[in-house]
């Protein structure tokens, strides 16, 4: 599970534990096709990282930006043969200041290139009890044996 999964995982946690909201029926599904924003925050690095992003299952494609726009990454699982990434994103070297490039990198083989999501598959987990609706008040959502 990436950094991004799993922030987002305790998000949902805390989400499904908050003290406003109603308790969930069922799992939460997101749909093949969705677009999320929100922030990273990883408070023991001191990384609060604003992120966008659009998962488009039926189309194969993803695509993830980073502080607003300044980096820009794609996840093309369609183009032939093994699906290909793009990374937008301004570089510094020692003859020029911020300029905007565009990197590529091709799936290969043993390594091809897959849609990124942002939530976690929530297939195989069930909806515990209510926190305090049974003795030890489980919290957040557990996986099934
Ligand atoms: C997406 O991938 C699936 C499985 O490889 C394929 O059947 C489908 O045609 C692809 N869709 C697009 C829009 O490329
Ligand atoms: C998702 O991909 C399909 C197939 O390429 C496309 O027709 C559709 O417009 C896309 N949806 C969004 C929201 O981009
Ligand atoms: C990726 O693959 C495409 C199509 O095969 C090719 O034109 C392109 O040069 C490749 N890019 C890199 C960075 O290897």
């Amino acid at each position: 599970m990436g950094v991004l999964q799993g922030a987002v995982l305790v998000a949902l946690c805390s989400w499904v534990a908050g003290k406003g909201c109603k308790h969930l029926s069922k799992t939460p599904e997101f749909g093949d096709i969705y677009h999320v924003k929100g922030v990273i925050s990883l408070p023991y690095a001191e990384i609060e990282e604003p992120f966008e992003a659009w998962y488009n299952k039926t189309g194969n494609s993803s695509r993830i930006q980073y502080y607003d726009g300044q980096v820009i990454t794609y996840q093309l699982e369609s183009v032939e043969p093994y699906g290909t990434n793009y990374k937008i994103t301004p570089e510094t070297t020692e003859t020029e200041m911020n300029v905007v490039k565009c990197f590529q990198l091709n799936g290969t083989k043993e390594s091809p290139v897959t849609l990124q999501t942002v939530f976690p598959d929530t297939n195989g987990f069930k909806v515990s009890p209510p926190a305090g609706a049974w003795a030890g008040g489980g919290r957040s959502a557990g996986r099934q044996a």
